[in-house]
């Protein structure tokens, strides 16, 4: 077994046995700041439930939870996590003015909860999986390996200034440095904000500045499906912008040269010269973990935050529990650490539960399309979580790259981030699963902090049905709200928007620096309810299915991006008057991107060299992924005649079906309908 010493040499082998954090009491520890620390877990491998052994079924636990939420999320937060001090209320929530808090006035230390306790009892199980670009490459981190290079990392976090409430942003490839960034700041009590390492240095500058970040952690460079991310020249780039910025640590991922600022720290070097043990900080329940940005239907992207001890608390229940995981089994979510599957599903629910965790710093088709499954017969995977859109894409590629790879190992597989289609279903319970495995189609947000739609848990043996979530995880009650007279739509067989109706530990607290835009988001349009953006329905049996975005929101191979975003890059253009961007269904990813665009009238650049340019402007203002598919130039949008864009009509031009328009007659100018459906047949060669 490959061992994480590659990188960093001489940090984990060193003091390996000097950590005097943990003694081995029983009961009650003393930590190094003179606080116990309860010892509460307890290893649920046999049952899952041992907490609630008197509900007979899945579906009275389920409406216990529902119906007693104070004593059924009160006695799991003090079964599963080690407190410092015990919470006294369990929950004080009015959701009318967005306020939301969990297990009151507890302590504990997240970090401690995914680290040092497995440390502890199990130091020599795995907790990381690295699997590096190269197939083969993987390298192994356990328990103590990793506590040590937490504790190296707050240690240098704190050398260097960084206090408790500061924002870290972290700017990582998939490595066990950027899980160890994470736990360090939950370690010290810096909120961190993690941007995904594929946008560009304008959408991480942004991101910097709105959370006022004086500190950033990022690599030389990353390396992802053969090829050499240069992130130190990003961040060298958003900085120009961001002069809250007061230092760059920069760990050596492939140790080439990069230019080395005033304000740049070699982080290797750092992490060794620092002891491996750390006294964590003691942190309030509600303090927050992070902030993450996600995309909404206004401009600039929203810091949805999230709080320390019901954030983990949910994270840790739903990856145990919606995936059955089993002690040593090996948990693999494929998602990015940028993304919030990556937060609540490769870092802390997983270590929360003491599971080793898979970190894929990969692509799905490098150096094949066969690069999933060749992993999961190398590693010996148990679980596989991952994107819609790349089964679709795989799919495409054929079985033959799946079948030559022994898939044996896999118990369970889950999705998230856009609906699953029912080919897709059907090719990942049979060919994938062999018919053998669980498929979760898992529905959640990053607001709502881990899944709350999903088919498992639920009876032993219950029905799965393809292409939807199905039933609300414990304490999720979903309603649907009739979107024209705002009120709740009983019964099955209807449509309308999705709610939640009563608060859950794992919910966002507020969106960073702005709480009333998070009242009036998600707390206005329904009264009193969290309303989530999504539309679904519920089948005569109770059963939910997404229908999809009701908002300005694009779910673009599981990517969140605003329409308003990208039409901001594009009007920003000297030549363009103004634009409009819908979605439209794509075969592989879910919704492609088309921008219909009005340049001025004296333009004189060729269409092709504005579409190039246009495509280049979004990617380096937001990202690769955010370019649109296809760019229209038009002499005009279809309005009303107060001036509002009617979008559903574009939206039907972008989704070739113009026989479906409904009534035009309220425009401004009807004649622009034809122009735009005209040319659309022209670009598409649809008729
Ligand atoms: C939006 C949230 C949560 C992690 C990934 C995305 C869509 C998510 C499903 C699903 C249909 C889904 C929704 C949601 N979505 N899961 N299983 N079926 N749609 O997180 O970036 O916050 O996006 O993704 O539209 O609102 P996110």
């Amino acid at each position: 077994m490959k061992r994480f010493v590659v990188a960093l040499p001489s940090v984990l082998g060193r003091n390996a046995s000097k950590s005097k954090l943990l003694k081995n009491e029983k009961c009650v520890r003393t930590l190094q700041v003179g606080r116990t620390l309860s010892d509460s877990f307890t290893d649920h491998s046999t049952t899952p439930f041992p907490e609630f052994d008197t509900f007979a079924t899945h579906d009275e636990l389920y409406q216990f939870s529902l119906n007693s939420p104070d004593f059924f999320w009160g006695t799991l937060a003090r079964s599963r996590i080690n407190w410092y001090r015990d919470f006294g209320r369990v929950k004080d929530c009015d959701l009318t003015r967005g306020h939301i808090r969990w297990f009151l006035d507890g302590e504990l230390n997240v970090s401690v909860n995914c680290v040092d306790r497995h440390a502890e009892k199990n130091p020599d199980s795995i907790a990381l999986i690295w699997e590096k670009d190269e197939p083969g490459t993987q390298e192994y981190v356990t328990y103590r390996e990793l506590l040590q290079l937490v504790c190296r990392m707050s240690n240098v976090l704190e050398s260097h200034g960084v206090k408790r409430g500061d924002r870290v942003a972290i700017y990582l490839p998939q490595s066990p440095v950027a899980v160890a960034a994470m736990l360090a700041c939950a370690r010290i009590g810096a909120i961190h904000n993690v941007v995904f390492a594929g946008f560009s240095s304008e959408a991480l500058a942004g991101r910097i500045v709105d959370a006022q970040a004086e500190t950033v952690i990022t690599a030389d460079q990353g390396v992802r499906g053969g090829k050499i991310i240069e992130l130190k020249q990003v961040v060298d780039d958003a900085l120009k912008s961001c002069t809250c910025v007061k230092r760059v640590f920069v760990y050596q991922r492939t140790g080439n040269d990069v230019p080395m600022g005033k304000l740049d720290i070699n982080l290797d070097k750092e992490l060794a010269s620092q002891p491996d043990t750390h006294t964590p900080a003691v942190m309030d329940s509600e303090d927050y973990l992070f902030m993450l940005y996600t995309s909404g239907s206004t401009g600039k992207p929203k810091g949805i935050a999230h709080t320390q001890a019901g954030y983990l608390l949910y994270a840790g229940l739903t990856m145990k529990h919606v995936f059955d995981y089993k002690p040593n089994e090996l948990f693999g979510c494929v998602a990015d650490i940028g993304w919030i599957t990556g937060h609540t599903y490769v870092v802390y629910g997983p270590l929360f539960n003491g599971a080793a965790t898979l970190l894929f710093e990969s692509t799905p088709v490098y150096p094949n399309p066969g690069r999933y499954w060749e992993t999961i017969e190398r590693l010996k995977l148990n679980h596989l979580y991952l994107a819609p859109t790349a089964l679709r894409m795989l799919l495409k590629s054929g079985d033959s790259w799946v079948t030559k790879y022994d898939r044996s190992s896999l118990r369970k597989l889950g999705c998230v981030g856009e609906p699953l289609n029912r080919e897709a279903w059907e090719w990942f319970y049979e060919v994938i699963g062999e018919e053998r495995c669980d498929i979760c189609d898992t529905w959640w947000q990053t607001e709502t902090g881990g899944i709350a739609i999903t088919p498992r848990p639920s009876a032993p043996g219950a029905e799965i049905r393809p292409a939807m979530p199905m039933r609300p995880f414990f304490g999720i009650d979903p309603v649907l709200m009739d979107p024209q007279m705002g009120t709740e739509l009983t019964g099955g067989d209807v449509k309308g928007a999705l709610c939640i109706k009563r608060p859950w530990p794992g919910m966002a607290r507020s969106i960073y620096g702005d709480h009333q835009r998070f009242i009036d988001t998600y707390y206005k349009t329904y009264h009193g309810v969290y309303f989530t953006g999504d539309g679904a329905y519920r089948t005569k049996d109770g059963y939910y299915q997404i229908t999809g975005r009701m908002d300005d929101v694009l779910n673009v191979s599981g990517h969140r991006l605003g329409t308003a975003e990208i039409e901001d890059v594009i009007d920003d253009l000297e030549e363009t008057a103004e634009s409009a961007v819908v979605g439209f269904p794509h075969d592989i990813k879910g919704w492609g991107i088309y921008a219909f665009v009005v340049l001025k009238d004296d333009v004189k650049t060729s269409e092709e060299e504005m579409k190039t340019q246009l495509k280049a402007m979004v990617k380096k203002r937001i990202s690769a992924f955010a370019q649109p598919d296809i760019i229209m130039f038009t002499p005009g949008l279809p309005k009303t005649r107060s001036g509002k864009i009617m979008r559903r009509i574009l939206r039907k031009i972008a989704a070739n079906q113009p026989d479906e328009l409904g009534d035009v007659s309220t425009l401004f100018d009807p004649s622009i309908v034809d122009a735009l459906v005209e040319k659309h047949k022209q670009i598409t060669g649809k008729s």
